[in-house]
């Protein structure tokens, strides 16, 4: 069904601003003609943002200022009068202590900006792993009509005749390094190949993960997440999202509208099927509140439970994001969910039209990145989450990525108090670990680094890594990267920080992890557990001021995706009021 088209031509929020013969009405024209701006372009016609995460500290989104001028081109052939604006811009392989402390951030700057100025519609453009969420929480919460845009991956990288992903292959030569088969020589050349175009992480991790995320959920043209940066058609993608802006905002097309409980379910199992990183449960969840959908993670593995990974894409398969393009891309994998009966095929797409219309024609021109049903990798591949005495709020672990023979394990717990105790002891031969071990990791949950560092994937011992050895059960409060892989419980809530059971696990105790029956239980006597947590005091101190003490006071846990708790919800699109 297509979406219910308001009046048009009407009265537009940005004519409060601009369309009128008043002091105010003139002060804000004349100012904003400075910049040669022709007066017809303030007849009335809808003024669209682009919103840009552009930074060249954000290499992954360095080329997003090409993007906005194609994006000003459609919406000036629309009919609109298009202003590129930056926010704030969450880099993943710089910012630190982890870009995610500052998502929170760039969504308050985002929903601001959209709030304050005089704009119709919003054009989002994201790449790098934070700056898709962030931005659609901003817009959400506004609820002005908006489209996302991404950046779109780097080229495949090749290093000595192999696909070299972009995180996985780092981490891969990382261990290979400490297991003693690679030289440092060729790690420092691999350091080029892996990055050898504009655009974000190649591989199915957080970034195109998220913008998968955006375009299952309908926020996005279809086909818009798989298109490489430097490829035509994403400059050719950005051109037709300027033109539908336009459109969006005479229709009154809004988030609210498309953001509904059916497209965060199509987004869950789209995820499943992908192979998606687990960092797509806190954002999503993070999205959601903005718009007042009651999803939980119990929604993530009710609902991803029994979808197939289809996508053979690392860090779970083979091929990066070029060849998911040339195969087809995310339609596809639409198109296939919708035919399982596993796609709300009636959800509302930025296109003002049900996601089925988008993708029902579409082909798969490679049954080895986007595979047949029966030759899935994994028949599990949502996100499993596990709950017991370890985790009483739950924990995330992605079937996908992890080692099959330890999803039924019982190990002696390996303690690191915090990300420097295990720095501090992992490459020590005489740290009294195996295998079979556990290794958890406390205090690198939302509060507790601060800003729940991708540090969950620790690496493994040397003495075990030369063994042959590739995986062992970890667990932590913290995330990962989604290009990372293992046997990796995530996200442990309540965390250790905020006094969650994860505190008290000593060395020597003996934990269970069962992902059939979804359990994490440590077995240790409850009297014990009781005694140790009415003995535990809190560790990690709250930032003395600025913005970290900020986030430290307010941010929500990660099983409620760790927005900030006066952040939760839309407060609209009406300006309290005018300075003038
Ligand atoms: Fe930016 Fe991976 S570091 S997308």
């Amino acid at each position: 069904m297509a979406f219910r088209k308001a009046e048009w031509p009407r009265k537009l929020r940005s004519t409060e601003w601009f369309g009128g013969s008043s002091r105010d009405h003139i002060y804000h024209r004349s100012w904003m003609k400075n910049q040669g701006l022709p007066a017809d372009l303030f007849d009335g016609r809808p003024v669209i943002g682009i919103c840009n995460t552009w930074s060249e500290l954000t290499p992954c989104n360095a080329h997003l200022r090409d993007l906005a001028q194609r994006v000003k081109h459609g919406i000036y052939e629309a009919g609109g009068l298009p202003v590129e604006f930056p926010v704030f811009s969450t880099g993943e392989s710089a910012l630190r202590p982890t870009a995610m402390m500052f998502r929170n951030l760039a969504a308050m700057d985002v929903e601001e900006a959209l709030r304050g100025n005089p704009l119709d519609g919003v054009v989002l453009l994201a790449g790098c792993d934070k700056t898709t969420p962030a931005l659609l929480m901003g817009a959400a919460s506004v609820d002005i009509p908006a489209i996302l845009v991404s950046g779109g991956p780097m080229l495949n990288g090749w290093f000595r005749g192999e696909r070299v992903g972009s995180g996985t292959a780092l981490w891969q030569m990382s261990e290979a390094i400490k297991a003693g088969t690679m030289s440092r020589e060729g790690f420092l050349e691999a350091e080029q190949a892996m990055s050898r175009s504009p655009g974000s992480c190649n591989t199915m991790g957080t970034a195109s993960t998220m913008a998968s995320m955006a375009e299952a959920l309908g926020m996005a043209l279809s086909g818009n997440a798989a298109i490489p940066a430097v490829d035509s058609r994403r400059r050719v993608m950005a051109h037709l999202t300027g033109r539908r802006i336009v459109e969006m905002v005479k229709d009154d097309l809004k988030p609210s509208d498309i953001l509904t409980r059916e497209a965060f379910e199509n987004a869950i199992r789209v995820n499943g099927a992908i192979g998606g990183s687990t960092n797509a449960v806190i954002h999503l969840l993070a999205i959601a509140g903005r718009v007042g959908v009651d999803l939980s993670l119990d929604d993530w593995d009710r609902l991803g439970r029994d979808v197939p990974t289809i996508v053979n894409l690392m860090p779970s398969g083979k091929y990066l994001m070029e060849e998911f393009f040339y195969a087809g891309g995310l339609p596809v994998v639409v198109k296939r969910l919708g035919e399982a009966g596993l796609l709300h095929r009636d959800a509302l797409t930025v296109s003002g039209g049900p996601v089925w219309d988008e993708v029902k024609d579409v082909r798969n021109w490679n049954e080895d990145v986007i595979l047949p049903a029966d030759k899935a990798l994994t028949t599990q591949g949502g996100i499993a989450v596990l709950r017991g005495n370890l985790a009483p709020s739950g924990a995330v672990l992605k079937p996908s990525a992890a080692s099959p023979h330890l999803m039924k394990h019982r190990g002696r717990a390996v303690v690191f108090e915090d990300i420097d105790d295990y720095k501090a002891k992992i490459g020590d031969d005489a740290l009294d670990i195996d295998e079979t071990c556990v290794m958890v990791l406390k205090n690198c949950g939302p509060r507790g680094y601060p800003g729940m560092a991708e540090v969950g994937n620790m690496g493994l011992p040397p003495k075990v890594l030369r063994k042959g050895i590739t995986d062992m059960v970890r667990i932590s409060d913290a995330r990962m990267s989604g290009t990372a892989y293992g046997t990796v419980v995530l996200h442990v809530a309540p965390e250790a920080a905020a006094g969650g059971p994860l505190a008290i696990v000593r060395d020597g105790d003996m934990i269970e992890i069962d992902v059939e029956s979804r359990r994490l239980h440590l077995d240790v006597p409850e009297a014990e557990i009781a005694a140790r947590r009415a003995a535990w005091t809190p560790t990690v101190a709250t930032p003395s001021g600025g913005y970290a003490r900020m986030f430290a006071e307010h941010v929500q846990g990660a099983d409620t995706g760790a927005d900030f708790d006066f952040l939760k919800g839309s407060r609209g699109r009406a300006v309290a009021r005018d300075s003038h």
